[in-house]
């Protein structure tokens, strides 16, 4: 069975080069807005994104992470972190619940991105946590997970459809 690859699922790839145009604030709202609508562990929604505009701090980026380096080249980017101390005031001994929560945000964002024709790139931020705290003045119990690259994509690119029946598993292994 095939899949319509016009759906908006299979039109998201990660694009790592961009027009500067703007992201107008409704879009990105929306963007943003989709991303904080994503399922959370027991509820507890320990979410916070910081918006980065500035082209100083793009630079910066991109002088200690060069797999996000293509920031500079796009008019907007969304660190998605997560505050540990609510997940731990839950009861929880570690706080992997927030990673997961920060990876439903992110899917969403990405996909409401590609349906609104902005393209994306989820770039790592986990082993930069320390440089991000410093650069943008985060507390230590707020854990960044990723840095979500937005704009207008300048280069042409494909849908894809990745279903594997050898991956799928019926009642057993
Ligand atoms: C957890 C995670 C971390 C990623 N980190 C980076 C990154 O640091 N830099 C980057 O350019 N792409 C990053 N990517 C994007 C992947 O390289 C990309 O999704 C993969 O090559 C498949 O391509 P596609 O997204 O176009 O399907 C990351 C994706 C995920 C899910």
């Amino acid at each position: 069975m095939t899949y319509p690859k016009t759906d908006y699922m299979y039109k998201r790839r990660s694009i790592r080069s961009f027009r500067k145009d703007p992201i107008s604030d409704d879009n990105l709202n929306f963007i943003l807005s989709s991303g904080l609508s994503a399922p959370s562990g027991e509820g507890i929604h320990p979410l916070e994104l910081i918006v980065i505009k500035n082209d100083e701090l793009k630079k910066k980026i991109k002088s200690f992470y060069e797999w996000a380096g293509f920031c500079t080249q796009s008019p907007v980017s969304v660190l998605v972190c997560y505050d540990s101390d609510k997940i731990f005031a839950a009861g929880y001994d570690n706080d992997d619940l927030g990673k997961l929560d920060a990876a439903a945000c992110i899917e969403n964002m990405l996909l409401r991105a590609t349906e609104l024709g902005v393209a994306t790139c989820w770039t790592h931020a986990m082993e930069n946590q320390e440089d991000y705290r410093k650069l943008l003045n985060i507390p230590k119990n707020i854990v960044p997970v990723a840095l979500v690259v937005m704009g207008y994509s300048d280069i042409p690119f494909s849908a894809k459809d990745q279903f594997d029946k050898n991956k799928i598993h019926n009642d057993r292994w």
